[in-house]
Parts: structure tokens; C-alpha cells; sequence
């Protein structure tokens, strides 16, 4: 029997697509994703949206915070994951100051991601002070994904990673902060670190989707960092995470037999070397792809 996994055309999830599975209850996963490999496995996964989010500063650089990440940095993990992915949107992430200077820098920055970074869409962080910004890049042709609730750039205004929204007055200003995104033009809205019940209302006053992190069921997705999804991140384990995995220690564990078996002279045996050079034409990497960008 033909394995057809690899062969049947995967159609891409498009703006409409999103729009369809709001109208129809059916909810949407979106998970971030930083390189080639990891944005393969999480598109063949089913993944409808990988978000090349600034969290790479914390997950993938180190940073305690997203604030260092540039616009270059996240375009170049945009371009790797572009090339790893068949049926996933693909959305890159504004980073902390790369559209709030000026209506063209928000415009030139947005367009690169497309033109350079192979994305399908941007998103950036704000509400009403953003509206203006996202109607304009939205009328360029660049569709936005908003991003309200706890706003992770904003890390020092809000004093910390807190939950937002919390008494009646922050509830009606994250509110309001959705209510203008949408208006502005944006076709999904991320909802961060706010009350169950506040997104709950957010996401049924608003008609473009609302994708959750720590806010709840009720939204029309939800969003996880792969390497929190994955168990690969061992220092930070907040609350609204669920691991399926625990890789970090599957890792430890295979790297820690491989540098044993080195030591002891185990690894590499004579199969893992090219000892029968005369006799076949010695391949290093086998024409089955390969890391290289996909058909
Ligand atoms: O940068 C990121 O990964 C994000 C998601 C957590 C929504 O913004």
C-alpha cells in the first residue's frame, strides 16, 4: 500500500479557512514554531496556525524577557518555518517597538514578513492605541492578527506577567481594546492571561476569532509555546501550560547515552562509517528530503 502522508496536496489555511471554523464552532490550533524541523512536525501535527512568536527571545535565545528580539531575528526564524510547512498559516510576530516609531516603519516592518519572511500574516500587541496602525497595514494588504490582555512586550507597564482584566473597569478596557482591533481591520485576536469569563465575552461579541493563552475554553482556539507544549522548557512552568511530552528529559537522557557510548568507544560502529567505499557510492545525507525545504 502507498504511503500517501507525504504526497497528498495539503491545502493551506487561509483567512477564509479561519473565518469558516469561527462560524462553524470549530476551534482552531495554533502553536508557536521557530525553525524548519520543529514547523514540519507541527504542520504534519494538523497545526492550523504556527505563530513565529517574539517568544524565541525567551525559549530560543535565552532573554528573560521578549523585549531584545529585533524584526530581522524574527524573520529569519520566519523564513525557516515558512520552508518547513504545506497546510499551516503562518503568522510573524512584531517585535517590542518595530511599528509604534511611525506609520511607515509599521508598514515596512509588516510587509518584510511577507516579502522576506514568507509569512501570510503579522500580528502585534495593543488595542485602541494600535487601531490606527492595524487599519493601515491592513489596507496594505497585510492581514493582522491582534494581540490583547496580558501583552508580554508590555512586561514593565503592567508590572510584571499578570493576569489583566481582572476587576469591572480592566475587563471594559480589554473590551474595548478587542472591540477596536476588530474594527481596525484585524482578522483574529490572540487573548492573553485574562479571566475565563472575560474572554468568554469577548469572544462572543466579537465575529473574528479569538485565540486563547490562559484565558480559557471558551475562546475559538487556543495558542501554546512548542517548547512548553513539548516539556523542553524546564525553568518556567505556568499554570495555563499543559505538557504532552516531556522531551527536555527524553533529550537529556539520549544525549547523555550518546556521550557514554563515545567515551566507551560504542558509537560509532562499523555500520555508521563508509568502510565499503569501493563497492557503493558513499551518500551522506539520503535523498529523502533531507532538512532542506520541502516539495
Ligand atoms: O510570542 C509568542 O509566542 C506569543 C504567543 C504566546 C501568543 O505571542
Amino acid at each position: 500500500m502507498t504511503d500517501t502522508k507525504d504526497t497528498a496536496p495539503a491545502r493551506r489555511v487561509t483567512l477564509p479557512t479561519l473565518r469558516r471554523m469561527k462560524r462553524k464552532g470549530e476551534r482552531i490550533s495554533m502553536i508557536t514554531a521557530y525553525d524548519a524541523t520543529f514547523a514540519r512536525m507541527l504542520d504534519e501535527a494538523g497545526a492550523d496556525i504556527l505563530l513565529v512568536g517574539d517568544s524565541l527571545g525567551m525559549v530560543v535565545q535565552g532573554q528573560d524577557s521578549t523585549l531584545p528580539v529585533t524584526v530581522d531575528e524574527v524573520i529569519y526564524h520566519c523564513r525557516a518555518v515558512a520552508r518547513g510547512t504545506r497546510r499551516a498559516h503562518i503568522v510573524g510576530d512584531m517585535p517590542f517597538m518595530s511599528w509604534q516609531l511611525s506609520p511607515e516603519q509599521a508598514l515596512t516592518n509588516a510587509a518584510r514578513f511577507l516579502s522576506e519572511g514568507g509569512a501570510h500574516a503579522i500580528k502585534l500587541e495593543g488595542g485602541v492605541d494600535a487601531a490606527a496602525t492595524i487599519t493601515r497595514i491592513v489596507r496594505a494588504g497585510v492581514p493582522v492578527m491582534g494581540h490583547v490582555g496580558l501583552t508580554p512586550q508590555s512586561v514593565h507597564a503592567m508590572g510584571g506577567f499578570r493576569v489583566q482584566g481582572r476587576t469591572a473597569a480592566a475587563a471594559e478596557r480589554v473590551l474595548e481594546d478587542a472591540r477596536a482591533v476588530e474594527q481596525a481591520g484585524a482578522y483574529a485576536l490572540v487573548l492573553e492571561g485574562i479571566p475565563n469569563d472575560l474572554a468568554a465575552r469577548i469572544t462572543s461579541a466579537l465575529s473574528i476569532p479569538t485565540i486563547g493563552i490562559g484565558a480559557g475554553p471558551s475562546c475559538d482556539g487556543q495558542v501554546l509555546v512548542c517548547y512548553d507544549l513539548l516539556g523542553l522548557t524546564q525553568d518556567l512552568k505556568p499554570r495555563f501550560v499543559k505538557r504532552y511530552a516531556e522531551l527536555y528529559e527524553l533529550g537529556r537522557e539520549a544525549a547523555a547515552r550518546y556521550c557514554e557510548e563515545v567515551r566507551s568507544g560504542a558509537f560509532p560502529e562499523e555500520a555508521h562509517g563508509f568502510g565499503d567505499v569501493r563497492r557503493e557510492v558513499p551518500v551522506l545525507v539520503e535523498a529523502s528530503g533531507g532538512y532542506g525545504p520541502r516539495a
